[in-house]
Formats: C-alpha cells, structure tokens, sequence
C-alpha cells in the first residue's frame, strides 16, 4: 500500500493509521543510516520551519533544528520573548501570518490548543514538539527504539512506571493500541490516565490486539519487554512535587524493579530529561539494559522523517 503524508501536520498520532506510523518508522530507519554513511542530501533546501518554543528544550529543539538545517532548509527558533505568541496579537493571526512565511512550523508549550490552532490557521504542516497532552515525536522515537531491539513490536510489552497523566505516557498509550504492543501503566490511582484517552485507545487497541492495562500494582512489571518512566513533576505542575514524591517514590525504576520483570533481554527508557535519584537510578540509567541514548540520538532521525515524508510529495 502506497502511503503520502505530503501536508499533513502531526499533533496527536490519534489521527494517524498504523500503516502510517510503521511507514514513518520505516523512513527514520532509512534516514539514520543515511546518516551513519555519510551521505549528504539538500531536501529541504529553499524551505522555512518556524520553531516556536514556550518552554525549553535540549533534545527537541537540536532534533529538528539540526535535521532540517543540514539538508539545506532554514529553520528559525523563536522563544516568546521573540514574538507575540497569544499576546498582543490574536494566535489565529500569528498562525496566518506564519503560514504565509514559513513551510512548516513546529510548536513546544503547554496548551494543545495551542498547536490545534496553529494547524488550522496557517495551513501548513504543525509539529507537535510537547504540549501538556501529547509528545508525539518522543513516542515515534521510542517506537524506533524498540524495533532496533526487538524487531516486530506487536505483542510485546511495554510498562510505562511513574506519572500515568502526563503527556509521554498518554503519548505512548495511543502508538501502543494503533500498533498492537500491549501497554501496562503502573501508576497510583490519583494518576491514572484519563477515561477519556482510554476510551479512544481501547477502540484502536480492538484492532490491533493491544492490552493496555492500568494498575498501582508494581508487580505488573513482570514479563515486560520494556520498562519506561519520566519525570515525576513537569507540565507546569511543579507546585506538586512534595506530593508527587509522597505518591511515586514507591514506583521509581531501581535494579530491583528491573529484576521484577524477569527479563534479562528486556530494555529501559526514558525520554529524558532525567531526575536521577527520583524515577530512575543511575546504575539503570547508566546500566546495560539502558537504552534512553539511541532513543534521543532516535529523535532526530525520527523528527527528519516526518519532515520529509510531511513536506516532500516524493520522499
Ligand atoms: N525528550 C525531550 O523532549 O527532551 P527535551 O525536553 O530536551 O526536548
Ligand atoms: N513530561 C515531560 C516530558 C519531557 C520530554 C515534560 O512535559 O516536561
């Protein structure tokens, strides 16, 4: 089956069909050896990605900035201190202005609205780079992660541990049921996934075969391919960190959590950036099953991807 996504934006992944998402997990493969060869290639020469940036960022912001700069394109970074982002100006302008001057624009802050906005009014491809709900572009790299070491991800598991609300793990839930990896979330009952994202994965999980399973039960690591975690506090939540610490310190990833799994073969991520000590102790960080480093060298390789195949008609 022939797939175009020449001028779609890419905010949630729940619109995106699993065909889709293995095709662009199929062109990041492509794109990262590429690069480990050595070929050079200008496809986005004479094109302008906007990057707008509410928060900061290390990995999101080199990804796309190095990815579409060193194939020719002219990416310009733009903070809020730079232009008007919802103040002065109403954010449909901006997006309408930026649409006339840019071919992309890629958006990181707290509102999805935000980037839906964004999408509709400039008529241009949208990348999501985060918002409170969704980190679409962290849960291909992950993805990619877990094809390098595990081939076929259908009917593997991964367990996501920590935050059950924040927008990796909901992230990770929708790539899981579109692809049919079962999915645990090991989470306190204050910081289980909504009902409502529940709801639409159950409908893609139907097809694909994905369990996606929520629990405060640690010991549903036990038989999980991957074990995954974040930061216990982030999106625009700090105010709560006592009471995160009160509620995740019996879920952070230890050698002995890792042991639970009973997989000697199985891996570990994080999106990074990391609180070591809180989720995730260095030895499992810094240990054997590690991964997290492919899986943010994975961002970039990935993030070109979805350029490419978003703004060529032929990639
Ligand atoms: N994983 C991730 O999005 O990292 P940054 O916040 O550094 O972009
Ligand atoms: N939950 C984190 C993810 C960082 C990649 C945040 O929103 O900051």
């Amino acid at each position: 089956m022939s797939v175009s996504l020449f001028g779609r934006s890419f905010l949630t992944l729940l619109d995106f069909s699993p065909e889709e998402i293995q095709y662009l997990l199929n062109l990041s493969k492509k794109v990262k050896k590429e690069a480990k060869s050595g070929k050079v290639f200008r496809r986005f020469q004479g094109k302008t990605l906007a990057m707008l940036f509410e928060k900061r960022s290390t990995r999101t912001r080199c990804a796309f900035e190095t990815a579409f700069g060193e194939e020719g394109g002219y990416p310009v970074f733009l903070s809020t201190q730079d232009i008007h982002l919802g103040e002065k100006e109403a954010l449909e302008d901006t997006a309408r202005v930026m649409g006339r001057m840019f071919s992309a624009i890629q958006f990181r802050g707290f509102r999805q609205e935000t980037v839906e906005i964004l999408a509709k009014f400039s008529q241009k491809p949208v990348y999501n780079g985060l918002t409170d709900l969704y980190h679409p572009t962290q849960a291909l790299a992950d993805f990619m992660t877990l094809e390098e070491n595990f081939g076929a991800v259908k009917g593997r598991t991964l367990c996501y541990v920590g935050d059950g609300r924040n927008n990796v793990a909901r992230s990770l839930m929708v790539i899981c049921a579109k692809l049919g990896t079962h999915f645990t979330v090991i989470t306190p009952a204050e910081l289980n996934p909504d009902n409502e994202l529940r709801q639409k994965c159950a409908v893609f999980a139907q097809t694909s075969g994905s369990v996606i399973t929520v629990t405060p039960n640690i010991v549903a690591v036990k038989g999980a391919d991957a074990i995954y975690t974040d930061v216990w506090t982030s999106m625009g939540e700090e105010s709560k960190r006592e009471e995160r610490l009160r509620l995740l310190s019996p879920y952070q990833v230890n050698q002995t959590l890792m042991g639970m799994t009973g997989k000697r073969d199985g891996i570990f991520l994080h999106c990074l950036p990391a609180v070591r000590g809180e989720e995730v102790t260095s030895d499992v960080i810094d240990g054997q099953q590690s991964r997290a480093w492919d899986e943010a060298e994975n961002r970039k390789h990935t993030i070109k991807a979805v350029m490419l195949a978003t703004l060529l008609k032929k990639v």
